[in-house]
Formats: C-alpha cells, sequence, structure tokens
C-alpha cells in the first residue's frame, strides 16, 4: 500500500512537472529558453569560466532573439506605424540584454561576484519589461 502510494506521488510530480514546463513552441520560445537555463545557472555558477562560458551561450541566444517576432506582435500593435516601432523597441531590449551579458562574462572573468549579481538582477528587469510589452496575458 505505501509502495503504491509513493508511485502514485513520482507519478504526479512527474506530470505536474511537464504541465508547469511546458516545452517551447516557437522558434523565438526556443532561444528564451536557451537563455533561461543560462540565466538560471549563472545565479548559481561560483566558477569564473564556467559563468563566463554561461553568460556566451545567454549572449547567443539572445542574438539569435533578433531573428524572429514576438508571436503575439500582430495582435497586440495591430497598427502598422505602431508595430515598426514596437519591433524596433523590441530589438533595442534584445540588443541591451545581449549587453548586459557581455557584462556578465566580462565580470565573471574578474572575478567580480557582486557585479555579476547587480547584471542578472538588470537582465531580470529587462525581462519583465520585455514580456509585460511582448507577451499576452
Ligand atoms: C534574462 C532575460 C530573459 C529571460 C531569462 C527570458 C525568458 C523567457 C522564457 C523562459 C520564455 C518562455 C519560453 C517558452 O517556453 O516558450 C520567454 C518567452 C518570451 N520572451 Fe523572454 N526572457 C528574457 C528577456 C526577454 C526580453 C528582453 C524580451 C523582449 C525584448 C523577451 C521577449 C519574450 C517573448 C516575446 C516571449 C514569447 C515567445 C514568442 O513570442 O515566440 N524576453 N522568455
Amino acid at each position: 500500500m505505501k509502495q503504491t502510494f509513493a508511485t502514485l506521488l513520482v507519478l504526479c510530480s512527474i506530470s505536474f512537472t511537464s504541465l508547469v514546463r511546458a516545452d517551447p513552441d516557437t522558434p523565438l520560445g526556443e532561444q528564451m529558453s536557451a537563455v533561461n537555463d543560462a540565466y538560471k545557472a549563472m545565479g548559481k555558477e561560483a566558477d569564473a569560466a564556467k559563468g563566463a562560458a554561461l553568460a556566451r551561450e545567454a549572449q547567443t541566444a539572445m542574438l539569435k532573439s533578433l531573428e524572429f517576432k514576438p508571436e503575439a506582435m500582430e495582435k497586440l500593435f495591430p497598427d502598422k506605424a505602431a508595430a515598426e516601432k514596437a519591433l524596433a523597441v523590441y530589438r533595442k531590449m534584445i540588443g541591451e540584454s545581449f549587453v548586459i551579458f557581455c557584462k556578465v562574462e566580462t565580470a565573471f572573468l574578474e572575478g567580480k561576484t557582486e557585479d555579476v549579481k547587480k547584471l542578472l538582477d538588470e537582465a531580470k528587469a529587462l525581462k519583465k519589461e520585455g514580456h509585460n510589452t511582448f507577451m499576452e496575458e
């Protein structure tokens, strides 16, 4: 009985994990997911070389993100002129995120842990702003 309950618990937690960690279903979502994995790992990384490598992963994914448009673009900005402006803002923010991850790389290499933390907070703020502006509720 105890064993059946334990098996059930494991199965429930597996299906819950797959529910909350849905696979990205857009090319941009795929890049964002890569940024997210690197971002989370950087926050826990103490090794300079490994941290710098993670920062480069985030940089690459941000650069690739420039190739795509947010999925909800047309829905959120149906007006042509507004959409054009919004796309310029999108590119600017992705570019700023790229620069932040370049600074994170340098901070790791220079052993400036406090700077890494501050920069990751800056990236988090950009993420929040980007998601508020370019994703549907
Ligand atoms: C540290 C920075 C960031 C992180 C960690 C991050 C993380 C994520 C994650 C985890 C997703 C969901 C991916 C999925 O499973 O589909 C996502 C989606 C998305 N993010 Fe970010 N993000 C960041 C910055 C930004 C910025 C700066 C922007 C906009 C300028 C942005 C725009 C979007 C959009 C539009 C989507 C939805 C995907 C689509 O439209 O195809 N993100 N992001």
